[in-house]
């Protein structure tokens, strides 16, 4: 079916919120400069209004409207990596809302991968581009706050619903986001680059670029990046990391407490006769990426009482996806 690009545009520019796909996570998006509407997205996640939304733009020329004193670096960045699963923080330009900086002096800005997400961004500059002109799309995860991130449209209305009665009134369905995780977020607006939130785009891509490596803020726990908080996209079911060399031993004790445990293992097997729900991802990282939500997810509606993890590889390239579990378990079991 085609997406309903028209009704999605009218939507956006009456103020309203559309849930549409991007290649990394899908987003709830809003007209960025219209504050009304950037606050309909706070209430419909239940988030703090301090915490920054990250703008969604067409393209490269857009950038300066939104941003000013933008580094070399950042150029490259974009030359590099847009469309694509990278946000950039930049200093913002005076008229860009407190609504959607959370009151910083910084904005975050991305061109989405997917094509939809830019088909949906052309044609809302073509209609116009909003209350600015400027056509940028306010959008965050599409989950309730410190929620797992939906990778698919169904997963959204799960979220948050949808229809006419629902604070969501329209979800464009693009099928199951490509990476999975959120994007990279690299600050640009302090002379260096800075790693805030790693993804899919690692320090060593970056480094390829820009002649340098990033450094890397881990979480500090302040929300001015949210997906810094030490707990974030978790799951209602508690979860525990165990290494593989005591997962069996660890499923097996659970399992004589009566326990009903869910299993997420990548190099372990399921194990013949063990009656657990056991999902065995990828043992890559871009294949555990696109799975690990969606997984997490699955657990949740088993119903099982524990989700055990085989934890992961110790080295850089499964930083992102580690980074994710550290925080669903740091936030799992949570009313
Ligand atoms: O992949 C993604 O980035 C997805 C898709 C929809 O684009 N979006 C996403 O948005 O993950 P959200 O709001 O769930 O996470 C965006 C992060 C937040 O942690 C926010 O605090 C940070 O970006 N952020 C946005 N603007 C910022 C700013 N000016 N300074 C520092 N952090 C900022
Ligand atoms: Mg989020």
């Amino acid at each position: 079916m085609t997406p309903d690009f028209d009704r999605a545009v009218a939507l956006l520019r009456a103020g309203e919120l559309v849930a549409f796909p991007t290649e990394t996570v899908y987003g709830l998006g809003a007209d960025a400069a219209n504050p009304a509407a950037v606050a309909k997205i706070f209430a419909a996640k239940g988030r703090p209004a301090d915490h920054p939304l990250i703008v969604h733009i067409c393209g490269h020329d857009a950038v300066d409207r939104w941003a000013e004193q933008v580094p070399a670096f950042a150029w490259e960045l974009m030359e590099a990596f847009w469309p694509g699963p990278l946000t950039l923080i930049l200093k913002k330009q005076a008229w860009v809302p407190d609504a959607v900086t959370g009151g910083q002096e910084t904005v975050g800005l991305r061109v989405p991968g997917h094509p939809l997400a830019l088909e949906l961004l052309r044609r809302f500059a073509a209609s116009g581009g909003g209350v600015s002109g400027q056509a940028g799309i306010a959008a965050p995860s599409a989950n309730r706050f410190g929620r797992i991130s939906p990778t698919t449209a169904a997963h959204v209305l799960e979220e948050l619903g949808s229809g006419p009665n629902s604070r969501v009134p329209l979800i464009l369905d693009g099928g199951p986001c490509a990476v999975g995780i959120e994007s990279t977020i690299v600050d640009c607006s302090r002379g260096e680059p800075v790693v805030l939130r790693p993804g899919h785009i690692a320090p060593a891509h970056l480094e390829a670029v820009i002649g340098c490596r990033p450094l890397i803020e881990t979480a500090s726990g302040a929300p001015r990046v949210s997906g810094s908080l030490a707990a974030h996209y978790a799951p209602q079911t508690p979860m525990r990391l165990i290494s593989s060399e005591r997962l069996l031993d660890f499923i097996n004790a659970q399992r004589h407490k009566g326990d009903i445990c869910g299993v997420i293992s990548h190099n372990q097997p399921p194990q013949a006769g063990m009656p657990h729900l056991w999902r065995m991802l990828p043992a890559d990282p871009i294949g555990y990426a696109h799975d690990l939500y969606a997984a997490l997810r699955e657990m949740d509606h088993a119903g099982v009482s524990l989700i055990t993890v085989e934890s992961l590889p110790d080295s850089p390239v499964w930083a992102a996806v580690a980074d994710r579990l550290r925080r669903a378990v740091a936030g799992a079991g949570q009313p």
